[in-house]
């Protein structure tokens, strides 16, 4: 099988190089265009990207077709592809916000699987969440399992529900990292170094979640149990709660969801 990313930016790359060190994806298999080549040859140095000289090539050449330019950028680059398309060929789509309807209105009756991962796909931490359009087959669908679990985390998402996912699996990253920057801030304020303070924060964040994805128990009874009775935690925790801190996280979600639909 080979694999075309149209569009090498900053999440076609984190997804190329995560499908390239998997080494489930051997060399001569993946393809990239990108419409400023500098990017693409980049990754071809780095780690073999075959390169692509148009979109149409790329669509040609290759037996799944990922789309992986920015929204806008699509009604361009459609018909473009549309010459090379064949009911083998799989379109792949990490756009933001087009829903599947909206490629087999343009394209036909293709294959076509969203995606939508996210930027921790940098690190190989992603979630993304998946759903196949009206003419996606499973194997389609486990063949975008397939690439998207080489950066991460991989569930099926009812298409319905994919503003609320790009709220909170998408943008809430932005959240996190503000508590991180809150927490490592409070902690210089109390006397400790920035970076010393920054790198606490960052292990307290993924050390919590990694406590309560894997002991399966309830965030708010692992917090009951470092909260002793009158103990100093429960201050800071009762703290947090007089200021708002549930409610501005659930109106910052709502907050997303609401926007994400109005585009
Ligand atoms: N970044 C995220 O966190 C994230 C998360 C989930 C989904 N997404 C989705 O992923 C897609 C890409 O986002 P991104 O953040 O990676 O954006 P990006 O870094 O701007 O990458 C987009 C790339 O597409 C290239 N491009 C534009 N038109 C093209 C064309 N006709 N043919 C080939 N390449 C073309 C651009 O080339 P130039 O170098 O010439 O500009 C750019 O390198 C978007 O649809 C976005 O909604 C992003």
């Amino acid at each position: 099988m080979i694999y075309g990313f149209i569009g090498v930016g900053n999440m076609a790359s984190a997804i190329l190089r995560g499908m390239a060190k998997s080494g489930r994806f051997p060399q001569g298999t993946l393809y990239g265009y990108n419409r400023t080549p500098k990017k693409a040859q980049a990754l071809q140095e780095e780690m073999g990207l075959c390169l692509a000289e148009s979109e149409l090539d790329a669509a040609r050449k290759t037996d799944v077709i990922v789309l992986a330019v920015k929204p806008q950028m699509l009604e361009g680059v459609l018909p473009k592809i549309a010459p090379a398309l064949t009911p083998e060929k799989l379109i792949i789509t990490i756009a933001a916000g087009k829903e599947t309807g909206w490629y087999e209105a343009r394209l036909g009756q293709v294959p076509v699987v969203r995606v939508m991962p996210n930027i921790n796909a940098r690190v190989g931490a992603s979630v993304s969440a998946l759903c196949g359009g009206a003419f996606a087959r499973e194997e389609h669908l486990s063949l975008a399992r397939a690439m998207f679990e080489t950066v991460g985390a991989v569930y099926d998402v009812e298409e319905r529900l994919f503003s609320a996912f790009s709220a909170l699996g998408g943008a809430s990253g932005a959240f996190v990292h503000l508590f991180i920057d809150a927490l490592s801030s409070a902690g210089v304020q109390a006397g400790i170094p920035r970076a010393l303070s920054q790198q606490i924060a960052c292990q307290v964040v993924a050390g919590s979640a990694r406590l309560t994805a894997e002991s399966g128990q309830h965030p708010i009874a692992l917090m009951d149990q470092v909260c002793s009775p009158g103990g100093t935690t429960i201050e800071g925790v009762h703290a947090l709660k007089r200021l708002g801190f549930e409610s501005a996280v659930h109106q910052a979600v709502k907050a997303v969801i609401e926007k994400d639909k109005q585009l």
